[in-house]
């Protein structure tokens, strides 16, 4: 949710600044703007250049001459929460005299009287934000230097931010501040870069500073000094990022999302190399710092979780409880946070998060360590917030996830919840033979995906015939139903058709009155004693001329002679078929969105990571 990047050190500074708002742009998308020296060569430090454009950063690099000088600056692309999204209201804001700028993501809560005494003071407002504040408040406090100045402005502010700022006067130098959005500056040789997230950095340097909560960071091409807010010196620990440069690029695909979904294979693997224990029939899960006596002490399962994550609870959950015989509740975030929630003992708490920064998750989790639980988190990103603030958990390896719509992190979480269960149930119920079923079905699960992605051309050509339609329903029962929400999701957030996720059972309740020629269900079949009752569902639909698309197991005949389309499924065991089930509904949201013309990367209005409420 809106991006970040600072740059200092002997190269051109805007094109790195361009370059780095791409590699941020899935964080927002609606405007986007630099802020660099006016004259590197006469007047450097003087003033500063500002380039703000409305729309994607294609048109921020037309509008940004090709030998713009300058060797420091700051950049943001933003996704809009205060104010329109016109030129104006784009990042950097510049304070009145124009020699201070600033990029912010997170709102200001108390900006409309800050605002109104800054006027009284005489600042001149150019913009509808609550970012804009925070340059005149720096301008306001400034007496020869940044650093200080931003210290005094963040004693004013109410609410999250990341921020970067940069002076016409002091040349080199960026501060940056962090309470709330994630920040990470990149020590790189000779030169500094400052970013939302590493993404932005990986093309210079791997080592990298997380800035925590309360942080601030001068930095120079040579120097950086992190401090909190009352001007202690924090200690700095550089950490270094595994992800290589090319799992950010395209690698030969049109789109990030069509090449997320055919990594699975790759990346469930990711999340299980090293964590199968066949000698004792478990998963060996190192990072969830639990003794066995702790983990066996476990009475019940709660995940919190937002959007695709939240789906990914709901599976964890129901095989929790199946598998392991634990009682389990994934709960959205938003909903918990603000709800005076009950922390019982002996429950293990998971925030489950691929980008680890979700402000509605991180906030929940924050609520419940506040009440005395402990908080596991299921996360992709290394070094996020919700990563380093829980309690232990798992990295799901699943490598950048740079398409808004989430694929991959979404099968590699359901590996982790897969591990977490069979470990759980190996202390309870579970025994060793039963474990090494379930390991061995485990790991045949990136075969069985791959086999699932060879559908591709045939979901291709149902898709075609089916992407026109206004309206769809997503049916499954069990494990399935949690699959059926996230296909409906998936279809909705890239090709902008109105779906909906039901368990099928229920559709008798209400849904079934949507039924005509004009609206398809999806049916996902269980491949165990549900299947029957699915099949009386989609008879239901059928006799009331619902056209149907169904996922099922190949070679089940009966199936595929009442839908209108089948998608025949590796045979997979009933617990694993929401893995088997996924990439095709992944394919499906893809394809229609293709044929729609859609932007399938950067769907309107959302943002990957979400860092405010
Ligand atoms: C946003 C994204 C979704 C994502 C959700 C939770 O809404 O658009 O794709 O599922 O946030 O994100 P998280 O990073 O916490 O998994």
């Amino acid at each position: 949710m809106c991006g970040i990047v600072g740059y200092t050190g002997p190269r051109q500074a805007s094109r790195i600044l361009v370059e780095g708002l791409k590699r941020l742009e899935y964080r927002g998308y609606d405007s986007a703007g630099i802020a660099v020296p006016k004259d590197a060569t006469q007047d450097e430090g003087k003033t500063l250049v500002v380039i703000k454009k409305k729309g994607k950063i294609a048109e921020l690099r037309k509008a940004v001459p090709k030998d713009l000088p300058g060797n420091f600056g700051i950049g943001h692309t933003r996704w809009a929460t205060h104010g329109g999204v016109t030129d104006a209201n784009a990042h950097p804001h510049v304070d009145s005299s124009g020699k201070i700028a600033i990029v912010h993501n997170g709102i200001i809560e108390n900006y409309i009287p800050l605002k109104e005494m800054l006027e009284k003071e005489g600042a001149i407002f150019r913009s509808e934000t609550d970012s804009e504040v925070i340059a005149h408040l720096v301008a306001y406090h400034y007496d020869g230097d940044l650093e200080t100045a931003l210290k005094a402005a963040l004693r004013h502010l109410k609410g999250t931010y990341g921020i970067a700022a940069v002076h016409a006067d002091e040349p080199g130098r960026i501060v940056g501040a962090r309470n709330g959005s994630p920040l990470v500056l990149g020590v790189g040789d000779g030169e500094m870069l400052l970013a939302s997230d590493v993404t932005a950095l990986l093309t210079y340097t791997t080592s990298v500073v997380y800035l925590n909560d309360g942080e601030v960071v001068s930095m120079t091409p040579t120097e950086f000094r992190i401090s909190d807010r009352d001007d202690r010196a924090v200690d700095p620990e550089i950490d270094l990022v595994t992800w290589k440069l090319d799992a950010i690029e395209k690698g030969g695909f049109s789109t990030y999302m069509e090449k997320e979904i055919f990594e699975q294979p790759e990346s469930i693997e990711r999340a299980l190399t090293g964590r199968m224990d066949f000698e004792y029939c478990s998963a060996k899960l190192g990072g969830l710092d639990m003794s066995k006596k702790e983990l066996h002490a476990i009475e019940r399962i709660r995940v919190i979780a937002a959007g695709t994550s939240w789906h990914a609870g709901l599976v964890g959950c129901q095989l929790m409880e199946s598998v392991a015989r634990l009682p389990g509740q994934a709960e959205l975030a938003s909903e918990l946070r603000y709800r005076n929630p009950v922390v019982e003992p002996n429950s293990l708490y998971i925030a489950a998060s691929q980008s680890g920064e979700t402000a509605d998750t991180l906030y929940a989790m924050r609520e419940i360590q506040r009440r005395g639980g402990s908080v596991l988190g299921i996360c992709n990103v290394v070094g996020s917030t919700i990563a380093r603030e829980s309690d232990g958990g798992i990295y799901v390896h699943s490598g950048p996830e740079i398409a808004v719509a989430s694929t991959k992190a979404f099968t590699s979480q359901l590996a982790a919840f897969y591990l977490l269960t069979l470990s759980l149930a190996r202390l309870h119920d579970m025994s060793h033979h039963e474990g090494e079923r379930f390991l061995t079905d485990l790991k045949a699960i990136p075969a069985a995906v791959r086999r699932s992605l060879l559908l591709r051309d045939s979901i291709q050509e149902i898709a075609k015939r089916y992407a026109r339609f206004g309206d769809f329903l997503f049916l499954g029962r069990g494990l399935l139903y949690p699959i059926a929400l996230e296909g409906a999701l998936k279809l909705k957030e890239i090709s902008y058709i109105h779906a909906e996720g039901y368990a099928s059972g229920e559709i008798k309740h209400g849904p079934i009155a949507l039924i005509s020629p004009d609206t398809p269900s999806v049916f996902l079949v269980p491949n165990d004693h549900l299947r029957e009752k699915t099949i009386s569902n989609m008879k239901e639909i059928k006799a009331r001329g619902g056209p149907i698309i169904a996922l099922a197991e190949e070679g089940d005949e009966l199936v595929a002679s009442i839908a209108d389309d089948y998608i025949p499924l590796p045979k997979v065991d009933t617990r694993f078929q929401p893995f088997v089930m996924m990439p095709p509904l992944q394919l499906f949201a893809y394809f229609c969105a293709l044929e729609l013309g859609r932007d399938i990367d950067q769907p309107r209005n959302l943002a990957k990571s979400v860092t405010v409420e």
